[in-house]
């Protein structure tokens, strides 16, 4: 199946629902929906989202197209959802993050359905794991459990309440541990002289 020919599908919660948004795809993200995808961000997390963990961790590498997805209506970017590999100690992962969806979409069933197709394509990609920052009465029922305080650090301080994985591999989760970093960093790390 292509994701490009994905349309949304018949499980969501709000069966009422599902006629208006026949007509959504759920797309690869590409470069020319960046600006669409910048103002859905902003208008969801306004420019606080600047200065957060997980965008430091993002801007330190970049997120991977490969694994992000936009909804699109009418040709209109109206929802999307990236994803960043990231490392931390033995273990890596994919965080799924920034998640965000138009306020007149909200409530339909999109938000759950590109974490769905995220979760899909960083399995098929191999990912270990998918890690995030968000809020767990909205994740949990996606498959996401709180990943234990201390175990991970972050860049920048967060809520660990609000650190959440899920597990592709089993035990993957239990090898991230310290700081999360962009997965390219820990590459160049790796390849540093050990110190004296
Ligand atoms: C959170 C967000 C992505 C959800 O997307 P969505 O398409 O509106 O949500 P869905 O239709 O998939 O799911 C709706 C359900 O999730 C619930 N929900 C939405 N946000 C929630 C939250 N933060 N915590 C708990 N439940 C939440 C809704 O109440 C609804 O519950 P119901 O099905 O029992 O009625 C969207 O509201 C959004 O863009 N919010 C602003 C940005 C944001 O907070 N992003 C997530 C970062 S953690």
């Amino acid at each position: 199946m292509s994701l490009a020919d994905v349309k949304h599908p018949a499980d969501v919660k709000h069966p009422a629902n599902i006629k208006p948004l026949a007509d959504v795809l759920y797309l690869p993200e590409d470069p020319a929906h960046d600006p669409e995808i910048e103002a859905i961000n902003d208008e969801a997390f306004g420019p606080g989202r600047f200065v957060l963990a997980a965008y430091k961790i993002r801007e330190s590498g970049g997120h991977d197209r490969s694994m992000s997805f936009v909804a699109v209506k009418d040709g209109t970017v109206i929802a999307s959802v990236r994803m960043t590999r990231i490392a931390a100690g033995a273990g890596r992962a994919i965080m799924l993050g920034p998640l965000a969806v138009r306020p007149a979409y909200k409530n339909l069933g999109i938000g759950r359905r590109l974490v769905a197709i995220a979760l899909e394509a960083a399995a098929k990609a191999g990912a270990p794991a998918v890690m995030l920052v968000g809020d767990e009465p909205y994740y949990g029922p996606l498959g996401f459990k709180k990943i234990p305080r201390g175990q991970l650090a972050m860049p920048r301080p967060v809520d660990f309440d609000r650190l959440l994985a899920h597990e592709i591999v089993p035990g993957a989760v239990a090898r991230l541990t310290g700081e999360v970093c962009h997965a390219s960093q820990a590459r160049v790390a790796a390849h540093l002289p050990a110190m004296a």
